[in-house]
């Protein structure tokens, strides 16, 4: 990879020597050992203050962060103190949150097959609002502040939208349902706040937010009418893409934000309505471009292909092998040497031939022992690894003005056995 190709949204280099948070990175290989998650805290800090001040311009607006992305009780507590509600997705990540001491009245809790255990738990632990996916959770539910989660008809994948009339999709009401679940609502004690929804992710598109926009609020002045309501809550979800490689081009919080508050100024001026409560629930843009993970390599092999083993691959980071997905890395040993660059491919350790982490990256002459730095990691990793083959998920630290912490341990061995029992 040459020096113009990096992606490095978190490193600084003096030297020759890879920084993240003032750590360098070798030093924190062998102190923590490898595979290693590291996150950087200033760039989640910047990252938050950065989709509060890209926002300010309107004047009822709250950020949620969709913890999926990165769920940890260290994580949630930076997240918490920057103002962030969070947006969850299960019992674990309602506890993990609940553990990090947030304030659970900022807490949506969302999903497409809640269960019942589920639900008692956002109750008992005071989670602000439930976005009510389906028509089985309507009867599941009751004494509830809730979000109606709609499927709008837009469907985004990262370089390109479409609007369809109605969307083949697992998450939500279809538009032609909504006035069947509202009348179901309304006959129960449940109080609808407002409609949900979150068209995509990785999304480099912006004017996809506008019609996203165009069409909740609509729908909600539509209800309004309809069952004289009062409804004045629009969340349209996550999505804004990041960086992985130097042929992606996300677009700035500052682009979607200008996107989103013209096209409801717009509609609230059209439609002479009160401005709606403005939800959004960022994920990947968060945390993604905070974390970086380190791997040593180790065994080579000159196949077709030249192939690295590195000590990790899908089971801390599935992304590659589940749906392709690209990242850049360096050597943190010469992140800047373009000589004797060999085309190699990064095989993780797992057995599984697709388990291929980084397919032809150029690497300066890579060598085993050597520390590679994987970017952009922060997102869609530890909150997807699993213990396939029956590896230890690897340790998490967060940096912060050349400190280092561990913020997630380890696993151990007897850590993969605690649930195992013995036959009688
Ligand atoms: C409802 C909802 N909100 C927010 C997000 C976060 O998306 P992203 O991480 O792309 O910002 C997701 C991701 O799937 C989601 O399903």
């Amino acid at each position: 990879m040459t020096t113009n190709q990096l992606i490095m949204p978190v490193t600084t280099e003096t030297k020759g020597r890879l920084k993240i948070g003032g750590c360098d990175v070798i030093d924190l290989a062998e102190k923590y050992g490898t595979p290693l998650y590291v996150i950087d805290e200033m760039t989640i800090r910047t990252a938050c203050r950065e989709y509060k001040r890209a926002f300010s311009g309107y004047k009822n607006v709250q950020m949620m962060y969709a913890s999926k992305a990165l769920c940890t009780i260290a994580t949630s507590q930076i997240i918490a103190s920057e103002g962030f509600g969070f947006d969850v997705v299960s019992a674990g990540e309602i506890y993990t949150v609940y553990k990090s001491g947030a304030d659970m009245s900022n807490v949506l809790f969302n999903g497409s097959n809640k269960t019942q255990e589920e639900l008692d738990l956002a109750k008992k632990l005071g989670v602000g609002r439930i976005s009510v996916d389906n028509f089985s959770e309507l009867e599941m539910l009751d004494d509830a502040d809730i979000l109606l989660r709609i499927t709008p008809g837009i469907e985004c994948h990262t370089h390109e939208y479409i609007k369809t009339g109605q969307l083949d999709s697992k998450f939500g009401f279809d538009m032609k349902d909504i006035d069947k679940a509202v009348e179901i609502i309304l006959k129960k004690n449940l109080r609808l706040k407002g409609l949900h929804a979150h068209i995509g992710s990785q999304i480099f598109e912006t004017e996809v937010y506008g019609d996203e926009i165009e069409i909740v609020v609509e729908e909600l002045i539509r209800l309004n009418k309809k069952f004289n309501l009062n409804l004045n809550e629009i969340n349209i979800g996550g999505g804004l893409g990041v960086k992985y490689t130097e042929q992606d081009a996300p677009p700035s919080v500052d682009e979607i934000a200008d996107v989103i508050i013209s096209r409801l100024d717009k509609l609230v001026n059209k439609y002479k309505i009160e401005p709606p409560k403005l939800i959004l629930e960022p994920g990947r843009s968060i945390v993604s471009p905070a974390g970086v993970t380190l791997y040593k390599l180790g065994t080579s092999k000159q196949a077709i292909t030249k192939y690295f083993a590195i000590d990790g691959g899908m089971a801390d980071n599935p992304r590659p092998s589940m749906y392709n997905a690209k990242y850049s890395a360096v050597i943190a040993e010469r992140p800047f040497d373009n000589n004797s660059l060999q085309k190699v491919t990064i095989a993780g350790r797992f057995c599984e031939s697709g388990d291929i982490l980084l397919k032809n990256i150029e690497l300066p002459n890579p060598k085993k022992n050597d520390i590679l730095c994987v970017f952009n990691t922060g997102a869609y990793n530890f909150s997807m690894a699993s213990n396939y083959n029956r590896v230890q998920k690897p340790a998490m630290v967060l940096v912060n003005n050349s400190q280092s912490d561990i913020i997630v341990l380890r696993e151990t061995l007897d850590d993969l056995i605690a649930h195992d029992r013995t036959l009688k």
